[in-house]
């Protein structure tokens, strides 16, 4: 346990200890009394559509009122079970606390429960507690979301001991409340009456080994991802020195966003990832609520030196008077540690209204020169600022290097400029009516003015935000993403983390010149066991080729020989739910659909993939344990989390209900843990 012990993670630290050590004295004096003992909570589902059972022991919180019939909240479903579950919000909103606890039982086996709410590991939870002495046994936050996520508790250390559950409220505010549904004890919390068993979620199941990611059933085996807290976008991409670096912005507290850090990682390729201590750290906060922080960012080699350039972020709430967005350089001789940041840029050019941030640096191969963009916008339209310099340190500002029309979002986050194939690339990240999206055009440049050609949407799945690109040694142009977004329901917040970043991709121009992009050509490397491959193959019905919750699926489907209107696609699949890729013959669109595939954001996602030569269908299908990122034969994308509730939800099968699939070839290969050890310290 003893990575819990860092100073900045003792919130985490409070509620992983109480949810994961069994007393060191088990009280097992109460065998006696165990068959007295209920199996289980009376009115564990709240199905009598009161609180019968359940006693109010403190404040407003858990009123009557708070058994709920909502089925949906302003985000979507609750996801409930039967006709009522406990919203913590129903009976008194965020602002009033209080504490709820059920009737005794006897520990059984296991128990399971649907928890939903805040997440506040010390103000909301659901606790096991032993009745003889008060111990709180287990306990688990919410997702700060009311979408419901079942959790899985081992109780057998307390079997036969008398408990009960606690529902506790002690937060005020935003997200102040916590929800519970469907508690079940034994072996129905661990098998759903449909005969599948629940994914072993909940802070309880966390591995106390450093990074054994391979315990957590959503955690992504060969994606990036934060150990715990949470991450956003990728920054100061580099290959430095033979080894590739990832950074990520990065708040270590809590699995959501909050005072901004920069996560630290690198590797001898694109897709392994050994972590390094946190690069980058903010000023400790003025008050609670001061999200002050080191925003994104890139990285440049400056003559051997390994520096970035940043936006400072200063909440002008809990500072006032200060400048919200400033520019800042950092560096480091060993590509570990980085000295102090230094101010470049201390105010905004005029016509900044919406935001000034995200520097992405660049060595301008026109002039020769450093170069700088930095994302903004103004009275409505988004744009991008330009900065030239000779020594990083001393920045000239040269003006808007391009700008939107009013029609692609008033600010433009994580602007990226550089030459791909005899053109050059703009990259820039947008919220257009509440939805986040990565977009591109692709155009001219002369050394200070860029001119969009062609603007397109890099990846029409909705998990690709943020992303930046780097040169690597070998002059490929590659890229990564923050796989998620701002609006994203973020389940895997149960386990205490969030965040992951996308496989980093190559990018090409197409031959119809729009911006491709394929998996690094190491994804490779991640292949572990053997593949299952077939060729000419022709399937009717249902046809699963394997099984695989960090796999890799190749494909060519023989167009022209299929007779099915639709090629579909079921990954992550049982009888329950599954996530489904449609390629439509006449349309040519191919849509990712993620609305019957577990936890997470419901939504189809939709791109277009010509065919290719000789009228086929080449895919590229990356499934990790919650995530799927498709690839077309001719560079399109599509992108999106998924969160299986099942343990059997990781079948990979081809479907014609109608006609026929004619496959020239198909292979799925499984993929390992990109996870490699932590350096030497
Ligand atoms: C993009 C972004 C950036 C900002 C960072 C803060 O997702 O909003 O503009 O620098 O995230 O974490």
């Amino acid at each position: 346990m003893s990575r819990w012990k860092a100073p900045h993670t003792t919130l985490l630290a409070a509620a992983l200890v109480a949810a994961s050590i069994p007393l060191a004295t088990p009280l097992t004096s109460h065998a006696a009394t165990t068959k007295t003992l209920a199996a289980g909570p009376v009115n564990p589902g709240f199905e009598t559509g009161d609180l019968t059972g359940w006693t109010v022991t403190e404040g407003t919180a858990f009123g009557p009122g708070a058994v709920s019939t909502a089925t949906t909240y302003w985000g979507g479903p609750f996801h409930h079970r039967g006709g009522h579950h406990l919203w913590g919000h129903a009976a008194a909103g965020d602002d009033a606390t209080g504490t709820l606890k059920s009737s005794t039982f006897a520990a059984p086996s296991h128990i399971g429960f649907l928890v939903a709410g805040g997440w506040d590991p010390q103000r909301l939870y659901v606790a096991l507690v032993r009745d003889a002495d008060g111990a709180r046994l287990l306990s688990q936050t919410g997702t700060d979301d009311e979408a419901y996520v079942r959790t899985v508790w081992d109780t057998s250390p307390w079997r036969g001991q008398a408990v009960h559950l606690e529902v506790v409220d002690r937060r005020t505010g935003g997200w102040g409340h916590i929800n519970l549904d469907d508690v079940r004890v034994g072996a129905a919390a661990v098998r759903d009456d449909n005969g599948l068993a629940f994914r072993t979620l909940g802070q309880a199941n966390q591995p106390t080994a450093r990074r054994d990611y391979a315990a957590d059933p959503l955690r992504p085996q060969y994606h990036y991802t934060p150990y715990q807290g949470w991450i956003n976008d990728p920054n100061g991409l580099i290959h430095w020195r033979g080894r590739h670096h990832l950074f990520s912005q990065h708040y270590p507290d809590a699995p959501k966003w909050g005072p901004m850090h920069w996560a630290h990682a690198d590797g001898p390729d694109a897709v392994h990832w050994r972590e390094l201590p946190v690069a980058l750290t903010p000023a400790p906060p003025a008050s609670p609520t001061d999200n002050s922080g080191i925003f994104s960012g890139s990285a440049v080699d400056d003559d051997g030196t390994l520096t970035v350039a940043y936006t400072r972020f200063t909440d002008t709430a809990a500072h006032p008077g200060a400048t919200a967005e400033t520019v800042e350089i950092a560096t480091s001789t060993d590509g570990v540690a980085f000295t102090p940041g230094t101010e470049v840029i201390a105010q905004a050019p005029p016509g900044s209204s919406a935001g000034f941030r995200d520097p992405k640096l660049f060595r301008d191969p026109v002039d020769g020169r450093w170069k700088m963009a930095v994302g903004s916008g103004d009275a409505g339209r988004g744009k991008v600022h330009l900065y030239a310099s000779d020594d990083l340190r001393t920045w000239t500002y040269s003006g808007v290097l391009t700008e939107g029309d009013g029609t692609t979002g008033t600010m433009w986050e994580c602007p990226d400029l550089f030459p791909l194939d005899g053109k050059w690339v703009l990259l820039y990240s947008t919220n257009e009516g509440g939805q986040s999206l990565q977009r591109y055009a692709v155009g001219a440049y002369d050394g200070s003015r860029f001119t969009a050609e062609r603007h397109g949407i890099l990846d029409g799945g909705g998990d690709v935000y943020a992303a930046q690109s780097y040169e690597d040694d070998a002059g490929r142009r590659l890229m990564t993403a923050w796989m998620s977004d701002w609006n994203a329901k973020e389940p895997t917040r149960i386990g205490g983390w969030a965040g992951a970043q996308a496989l980093h991709r190559e990018l090409f121009l197409t031959a119809d010149g729009r911006l491709g992009q394929r998996p690094v050509a190491e994804t490779d490397t991640l292949a572990t066991g053997t593949p299952v491959t077939v060729n000419g193959k022709t399937v009717q019905g249902t046809w699963r080729i394997g099984r695989g919750d960090s796999a890799r699926l190749r494909t060519m489907v023989d167009l022209g020989a299929t007779t099915a209107d639709t090629v579909t696609l079921r990954l992550k699949a049982s009888a329950a739910e599954a996530t489904e890729l449609r390629y439509e013959k006449s349309t040519g669109t191919l849509t990712l659909d993620t609305t019957r595939a577990g936890y997470g954001t419901p939504a189809t996602f939709t791109t277009h993939a010509e065919a290719g030569p000789g009228n086929t269908l080449a895919l590229d299908i990356l499934v990790d344990r919650s995530s799927v990122e498709v690839f077309t034969g001719d560079g399109a994308a599509l992108t999106a989390r998924a969160y299986p509730r099942y343990q059997e939800s990781d079948a990979v099968e081809f479907t014609a209900p109608t006609g026929r699939i004619r496959l020239v070839s198909a292979s799925l290969t499984p993929l390992g843990s990109a996870v490699l050890p932590d350096r030497p310290r």
